[in-house]
C-alpha cells in the first residue's frame, strides 16, 4: 500500500460508525431500599482497626506466592507499620502457610499485642488443622468463611437458604469444639464470620446467617465476634456497598456484640471508596493489603485509605512514612511492580510538569515556609512529600509542558543559583527548544549542562586568560591577559573596584561602552570546596543587555569570566 492510501485507511477506519458493547449480557444491581440512610452526613473522624491480608488474600493472588522468606520480610514490614491484626495466612490450604505460622509462633515473633488471623473454610478437617496451625498463640482471629451469594447457592452448591446456614452454624460449633483446647491452654480467641460474597447476598438472608452463627458463638459485649462483609466481587457503586453496611448495621440483632469489619475488593476500581463510605456506614474495622494487592483487581488498598485519613488531619494509626521502604519491600515480595500514579506512593504522584502548577507550588511552599501556622496549604499537594519520605525536589520535572517556573526550581533545589526573572525570560525557551528536541523529560543535569553552554562556556572570541589586580591609593588597577581570536592581547584599566577596572580594560579594548545593570555573587555551596558563582548583565551603547556567569572557587575570578561570558554572548 502506498503512503496515499495508507492515509486514505486511516481516514476511512476514524470515522467508520462506532460499535457497540455486548451490555445486554448484564442486568444493573438492584439499589437498596432505604431512604432514610445516614451514613451520607457521617464524617471519618478516626481511624478503624485495621487488619492486613496481605499474607492470605494478596499472596494467594501472586503468580508466583511468596517464598517463607518474603513472607518474614512482608510480615516484618507490617509490624513496623503498626498493624495489630495481620492474617497472616490459609494454613489448612497451603503447607507453607502452616509452617510460617508455626514458624512466627515458635519463634516467638509475634509481639504483644498483636492477634494472627487465620482463614479456613467450613469444613471440620479444615478447622481442626487450623487449630493445630494456631497451637501455642497467644491472640487468635479464627476467620471461618462460607458463601453465602444467591448466585453460587443456585450453581456452584445447589443449597438452600436453610442448608446454607445449617453449613455456617455446624462449622462455628465445630470451631467452638477445636478451639476449646486452645482456649483452656491460655490463647484469646476471637470468631471472624464471613458471609462469602456478601454483597452478592440477599440482605435480610446475610443478616439471618450472621445472627444465627452468633446465636451459636455467643459472644458478649466485652468479648465480641467480629462479622466481616466481604465485597468478594465489587458490584455497583461505593453508595451501593454503604448502604449494604447500613442496613446490615440496623437488622443485626445484639449488634453490641460484634464489630462490623469490611473487606473489599476492587473490580470497579472504587475498592477505597467502597470502604470509606461503609465505615462512615457505621463499620468498625477494615481488612485491606499494601498498595490493594490482591484477587484480580486487588483487595482495598490500605495504604490509600489510611493515607486519605491522614491528609485529612486524622492519625491514620498505621506508619507509612517511609514509604519507599515499603514500596520496595512490598515489589520485591509481591514482584508487582508499584505504578507511578500509585496514590501516595508512585514515583510521578507528587510531581508537576505543568508550568502553571510548578509555578503555584513553588509559591504554595513559600507560603508553607514563611508561616502557614504550620498547616499544609501548598495547591496541587494534597500532602507534603515529606511526610511519606519525599522531598521538595522531586515536586517539579522539566519537559515541554513546563514554563520558567520549573527550570527556575531546578536550577534553585539542585544548583543553589537563583536566576533574575529578566535571565529566566531569555533561559526557559532554550530549555523549551531542547525538551522539544528530545521530546521527554529534562533531568537536571541536563539542564544545568545547557545553562552552562548558554550562560558560563559561551563560545565567542574573547577568552581570559590571566589577570593581576593591585591596589593603589584605593583604586584598583587590573591588568590582563585576554586572547582574541588567534591573538593574544593585554589590557589595562582602572576603577574603584576589582570589576569596575576589569569592565574599563574591557572598554579600551572593545572600543565601545559597556555598563553593568544586575550584579549577583554568591557561594554556590559551603565549606572549603565552595564556589562563587557571578551573574552579570551589561548593556551597550544601544542599550541591549546581555547576561552572563561565571564560576570559581575565587570571586574575583567567577566577576571576570562573567564578564567574558556577557561579551561574547553579545557577539555570538
Ligand atoms: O474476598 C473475600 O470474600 C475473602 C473472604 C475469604 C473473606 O477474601
Ligand atoms: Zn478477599
Amino acid at each position: 500500500m502506498n503512503a496515499e492510501n495508507n492515509s486514505a485507511s486511516i481516514m476511512n477506519s476514524e470515522v467508520a460508525a462506532p460499535k457497540k458493547m455486548p451490555f445486554h449480557k448484564y442486568k444493573p444491581f438492584q439499589p437498596v431500599a432505604l431512604k432514610d440512610r445516614t451514613w451520607p452526613d457521617q464524617v471519618i473522624s478516626k481511624a478503624p482497626r485495621w487488619c492486613s491480608v496481605d499474607l492470605r488474600d494478596g499472596n494467594q493472588a501472586l503468580i508466583e506466592p511468596m517464598s517463607p522468606d518474603e513472607k518474614l520480610k512482608m510480615y516484618k514490614l507490617l509490624l513496623e507499620i503498626g498493624f495489630t491484626e495481620i492474617e497472616v495466612g490459609f494454613p489448612a490450604a497451603s503447607q507453607t502457610d502452616f509452617d510460617f505460622v508455626r514458624l512466627i509462633i515458635e519463634e516467638n515473633l509475634i509481639p504483644d499485642g498483636v492477634t494472627i488471623q487465620v482463614l479456613c473454610q467450613a469444613r471440620e478437617e479444615l478447622i481442626a488443622r487450623t487449630c493445630e496451625a494456631v497451637a501455642g498463640a497467644k491472640q487468635v482471629i479464627f476467620h471461618l468463611y462460607n458463601s453465602t451469594s444467591t448466585l453460587q447457592r443456585r450453581v456452584v452448591f445447589n443449597m438452600s437458604r436453610e442448608e446454607v446456614i445449617r453449613l455456617a452454624t455446624d462449622a462455628t460449633e465445630m470451631v467452638k469444639t477445636h478451639t476449646r483446647g486452645l482456649v483452656a491452654a491460655g490463647t484469646d480467641l476471637t470468631l471472624e464470620y464471613s458471609p462469602e460474597s456478601y454483597t452478592a447476598t440477599e440482605l435480610d438472608f446475610a443478616v439471618e446467617i450472621c445472627d444465627a452463627v452468633m446465636k451459636v458463638w455467643q459472644p458478649t459485649v466485652e468479648h465480641k465476634m467480629i462479622l466481616n462483609l466481604p465485597s468478594t466481587v465489587e458490584m455497583a457503586t461505593p453508595n451501593i456497598y454503604a448502604d449494604q453496611v447500613e442496613w446490615f448495621i440496623r437488622n443485626l440483632p445484639e449488634r453490641e456484640k460484634a464489630v462490623i469489619s469490611l473487606h473489599t475488593h476492587n473490580d470497579r476500581g472504587t475498592g477505597v471508596a467502597a470502604s470509606e463510605l461503609g465505615l462512615m456506614a457505621g463499620a468498625d474495622r477494615i481488612e485491606g493489603t499494601l498498595f490493594g494487592n490482591g484477587e484480580r483487581t486487588g483487595n482495598l488498598d490500605i495504604i490509600t485509605m489510611a493515607m486519605n485519613m491522614f491528609s485529612q488531619g486524622i492519625d491514620p494509626g498505621l506508619y507509612l512514612s517511609d514509604m519507599p521502604k515499603i514500596v520496595a519491600v512490598s515489589e520485591e515480595c509481591t514482584k508487582i511492580p508499584i505504578h507511578i500514579r500509585q496514590p501516595y506512593a508512585g514515583e510521578l504522584v507528587f510531581t508537576a510538569f505543568s508550568g502553571s502548577h510548578q509555578d503555584a507550588i513553588r509559591k504554595g511552599m513559600n507560603h508553607v515556609q514563611s508561616g502557614s501556622d504550620g498547616q499544609w496549604e501548598v495547591p496541587y499537594l494534597p500532602i507534603d512529600p515529606a511526610d511519606v519520605g519525599g522531598s521538595y525536589r522531586e515536586t517539579v520535572r522539566v519537559n515541554s509542558q513546563s514554563g520558567k517556573g520549573g527550570v527556575a526550581f531546578i536550577l534553585e533545589s539542585y544548583f543553589g543559583v537563583s536566576l533574575p526573572r529578566p535571565m529566566l525570560v531569555e533561559f526557559s525557551p532554550v530549555i523549551q527548544k531542547a525538551s522539544e528536541a528530545d521530546g521527554g523529560e529534562l533531568k537536571p543535569d541536563v539542564i544545568w549542562d545547557t545553562f552552562l553552554k548558554e550562560f558560563i562556556e559561551v563560545e565567542g572570541p574573547y577568552r581570559l586568560l590571566s589577570y593581576k589586580v593591585n591596589s593603589e591609593d584605593g583604586r584598583e588597577k587590573c591588568a590582563a591577559t585576554i586572547k582574541v581570536g588567534d591573538n593574544e592581547i593585554e589590557v589595562q584599566g582602572e576603577g574603584n573596584g576589582p570589576i569596575d577596572a576589569f569592565i574599563a580594560a574591557m572598554v579600551e579594548t572593545l572600543n565601545e561602552p559597556l555598563n553593568v545593570v544586575d550584579y549577583q555573587e554568591y557561594a554556590l555551596n559551603e565549606g572549603s570546596e565552595a564556589q562563587a558563582i557571578c551573574i552579570i548583565a551589561l548593556t551597550d551603547d544601544k542599550g541591549d543587555r546581555f547576561y552572563g556567569v561565571g564560576l570559581s572557587e575565587n570571586t574575583t575570578t567567577a566577576a571576570f569570566a562573567s564578564i567574558i561570558a556577557a561579551i561574547n554572548r553579545k557577539w555570538r
